[in-house]
This record gives C-alpha cells, structure tokens and sequence, in this order.
C-alpha cells in the first residue's frame, strides 16, 4: 500500500521530463534550420528583376467604320536580371497589349533562359484581326490616330523558374505591366522608354 502511493505520483513527473526534452530537442532542430535557411538566403540574396520597354511601333493600322480594327504591335522589352548567382527560366511567355481597358491584341514569346548578370532583349509581336471595338473605345482610337499618337498598356505574363547552382525552384507566375506606352503613327518619332512593374 505505502509503496504504491509513492511511486504512483513519480510515473507522470517522468513522462513530463522526456516530453520536455523531446520539445526542447525539436525547438532546437527548428531553430536551426530556421537559420541555415536565412543564411542560404542571405548568401543568394535574390535582387529584383528589372524590365524595360525599349521600342514599340505600330504597323498595318487599320480602323473601319464598322468598328473593327487590324493591327500589329511590336515590342522590345529589355530583361535585366541582376543577381549574381541565380539565373532564370522563361519557361512560357505570353504578352497583351490594351487601349483603355480592352485588349486590343495578344502574343507568345519563345521561351528562353537568362544567365545571371544578364541583360535579354525580349521581342514580341501581337496582331489583331477584325478585332469588334466598343463604340467608345472606336471613336477614342479614331480621334487618337489624327492626333499620330496612341496611348497603350503593355503586360506580359510569364512562367518562370529560378535556378541556383543545380537547384531549381518551383514555378512562379511573373507580371510585368509596363503602362502609359506612348506609340507614334509616324515613323519620325522615337519611342520613349517605359519602366515597368513587376509582380512576382
Ligand atoms: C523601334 O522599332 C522600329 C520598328 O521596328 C524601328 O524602325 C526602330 O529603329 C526601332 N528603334 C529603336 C531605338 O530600336
Ligand atoms: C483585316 O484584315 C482582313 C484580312 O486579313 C480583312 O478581311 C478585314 O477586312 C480587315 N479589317 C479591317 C478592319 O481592316
């Protein structure tokens, strides 16, 4: 009797003592993965990538009375990618180009890769083809092409992967919208360059 009261009290405090090791142990291993990660981070420490719209131009632009449009766009984004170590990529890349809202033409890019420190010149081409305006988008694109300018927004999207050393990441979804592209009906204008925006 007297022996079963004193060791029955005993059992759980040491149950309590493995569970604490147990947790402290795992604590630890958390602790310590947490920091091999932020110092596997810190030594890749991944930079933003920068886009550029360099040119765009306009060619086959045709309005019709009916509001239907033809035309096709080219554009030239310029890819930097300015980290050290990591190189990325373009496994899919599709592009749009929007005149207030309704897009006016789509395009694909062949996919490619870029090396790291690199600079990539992306050209795309989008065409439309009896594209159906709205009666308010025709008559602004009517009053803009007199004028021999118009003002478009140009988004690409993209499927990409980043890779360090032989480690690739898992895909990610890239936006890049490079808005307020002004592109000239004539050919004696420049185009001036458009930062864009990136969304990753
Ligand atoms: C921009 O594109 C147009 C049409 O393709 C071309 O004629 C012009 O030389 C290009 N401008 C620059 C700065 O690359
Ligand atoms: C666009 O081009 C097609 C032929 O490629 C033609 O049938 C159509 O009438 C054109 N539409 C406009 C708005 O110019």
């Amino acid at each position: 009797m007297a022996n079963n009261t004193t060791q029955a009290p005993q059992q759980p405090v040491r149950h309590f003592n493995l569970l604490r090791c147990v947790a402290i142990i795992c604590l630890a291993l958390i602790v310590l993965v947490g920091l091999a990660v932020l110092i596997t981070w810190l030594a890749i420490r991944p930079k933003k990538l920068v886009y550029t719209l360099e040119n765009g131009s306009l060619q086959n632009f045709n309005l019709k009375n009916n509001h239907h449009l033809n035309a096709t766009f080219d554009f030239v984004l310029m890819a930097y990618n300015p980290n050290t170590r990591t190189s990325v990529y373009y496994d899919f890349m599709e592009s749009a180009v929007s005149y207030k809202d309704q897009t006016l033409a789509f395009g694909t890019t062949d996919p490619f890769f870029q090396p790291h420190r690199d600079t990539t010149r992306v050209e795309s081409r989008l065409v439309a083809t009896n594209l159906a305006l709205s009666p308010s988008t025709y008559k602004d694109l009517r009053r803009e092409k007199s004028s021999g300018e118009i003002e478009v927004d140009v988004r690409f999207k993209s499927r990409i992967r980043f890779k360090v050393g032989i480690w690739k990441s898992k895909h990610r979804t890239l936006k890049i919208v490079c808005p307020s592209a002004t592109l000239h009906l004539s050919w004696s204008k420049h185009f001036e360059n458009v930062p864009c925006e990136v969304e990753l």
